[in-house]
């Protein structure tokens, strides 16, 4: 449905600035070690074993499968992890996620690394997927290992039933609390990572603001390993995460694909063969493997996960103080609010986070914009200040990875605009998620917090914000 939106003229000196992105903020991490491809090789052999031994596979509701699980979460209890086997029902009978968390690092800031665990009943899934899984569970045992202290909690997901339709990791979000989900930052996922005739893909997943897929590509060109994108939408296990507006990521070497000549003249191999001629076959045994292929992608793992979990999230919790925005809620309507007004509405096709009201921004189908912004004074004498807000984003935009719509935060101080974050339609969730953006460095300052939202020419993108605070202490 079309909203009517009564434009207002912004106050001059807001519009027209220049847009400066915020930097992002890593600190510094140490170089991640060489993980060992011996050791993932060794997890696999394992796995072809336990398939070899429970009738040829490691399929869900199948011995095979519980036996793999409860391999992994040794080794993962072993060496230090807080694990918990996740049960759920399949039509295939009872299947299990491992879920390993490193008990350290602040808990409001989760980096997670995952993949599939189960094969299809058809064969011993080796590449689909005991790669992944061996590369992310060495990866975790060699964190164990290092001695490192992560700045943020690391998770690593084992998921189960994953080629009955993703079953496992769709369970595991739609059970967590939204607390929870709220604290997990980053989701990297590892599915078929040592294909035989091996491609290097890295997943085309929301490109705005997700610094993670271009982290892979520029780590494998440092190697000297072109990559390309492939859009993966709904494919494997980052989708649930992705449809709860986490950003993910992840790499591929190749299904049932076919290499082209351009790419086997970047990557070797046969052109015209499928990367994985075995893909879902008896055949994908131990010895249907690249492991050039898997050693460069448990290192690249292995740099994910050192890099991430010294990043600096910040800002989870607003500094404690007054909120020196007036009418945050929306609840009064337009009062205190410039820009379009028209979007701050009691409209109950889309909810509130709380109250009656909030800014519906967009939703209209074609090409338009619209913005809403307060001006504030941040106290001079602040350690720490923080805007924080509750966005709720519903979109007609679900078959491509692309962005079309997008709506920015920004701080406008004088003739400088800085955007602090930008969502767009790849951010959707119909639940609403909490955002936290650090404005430590405008204290002192008379600014405008604005909201900028845009449009293509179709298919509608409603950006619904709620509940904004701004707090200084
Ligand atoms: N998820 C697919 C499977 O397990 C494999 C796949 C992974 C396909 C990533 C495309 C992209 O069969
Ligand atoms: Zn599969
Ligand atoms: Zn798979
Ligand atoms: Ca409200």
């Amino acid at each position: 449905m079309r909203k009517i939106v009564f434009p207002v003229v912004l106050a001059a000196g807001v519009l027209g600035a220049g847009v400066l992105v915020a930097a992002g903020n890593v600190a510094t991490a140490a170089e991640s070690p060489d993980i060992s491809v011996a050791n993932a090789k060794a997890h696999l052999d394992q796995l072809q074993s336990i398939a070899t031994s429970n009738g040829g596979n490691r399929a869900t509701g199948r011995p095979g499968y519980k036996a793999s699980a409860d391999y992994v979460k040794a080794k993962l209890d072993a060496a230090g992890y807080t694990t918990t086997l996740q049960s759920f029902s399949t039509s295939a009978g009872t299947s299990y996620n491992v879920i390993a968390d490193w008990p350290h690092g602040d808990p409001n800031h989760v980096v997670m690394a995952g993949s599939h665990l189960d094969s299809v009943s058809s064969g011993p899934g080796i590449n689909d997927n005991g790669s992944g899984s061996s590369g992310v569970l060495e990866t975790a045992l060699a964190y164990a290992a290092s001695g490192q202290t992560p700045k943020n909690r690391l998770r690593f997901g084992f998921w189960g039933a994953e080629e009955l339709g993703l079953l496992g990791s769709k369970y595991y979000v739609n059970n967590l609390p939204s607390a929870e989900r709220d604290k997990i930052e980053l989701y990297l996922n590892f599915d078929m990572i040592a294909s035989p005739n091996a491609g290097y893909f890295v997943y085309d997943d929301n490109p705005a603001g997700n610094g993670a897929r271009d982290d892979l590509v520029a780590y494998f060109s440092t190697k000297n390993v072109q990559t390309e994108y492939i859009d993966v939408q709904g494919r494997s296990d980052h989708a649930a995460f992705r449809s709860l507006g986490i950003p993910t990521a992840g790499t591929f070497s190749g299904a049932e694909g076919r290499k082209t000549s351009a790419q086997a003249a970047k990557w070797g191999g046969t052109a015209g063969a499928a990367f994985d001629p075995c893909y879902h076959r008896s055949c994908d045994t131990a010895d249907n493997l690249d492991l050039t292929s898997l050693d460069r992608q448990i290192d690249a793992i292995g740099h994910m996960i050192w890099t991430y979990a010294q990043k600096e999230y910040g800002g989870s919790e607003p500094p404690a103080g007054d909120n020196l925005l007036q009418n945050p809620g929306f609840e009064s309507g337009a009062a205190s609010w410039t820009g379009d007004v028209g979007v701050i509405t009691s409209n109950t096709s889309r909810p509130a986070h709380t109250g009656a009201y909030k800014a519906w921004l967009q939703g209209n189908g074609r090409s338009s914009t619209e913005n809403l912004g307060q001006s504030v004074t941040l106290p001079a004498g602040a350690a720490a200040a923080a805007l924080s807000l509750w966005i709720r984003i519903d979109t007609a935009e679900t078959t491509s990875s692309r962005v079309y719509d997008t709506v920015k935060v920004q701080i406008v101080d004088g003739a400088s605009v800085t955007t602090l974050a930008t969502y767009s339609n790849l951010d959707r969730s119909t639940s609403y998620v909490r955002k936290t953006l650090d404005v430590t460095q405008y204290k002192g300052k008379l600014v405008t917090v604005r909201f900028v939202g845009q449009e293509d020419s179709s298919l509608q993108t409603s950006f619904v914000i709620d509940d904004v605070a701004l707090t200084a202490g």
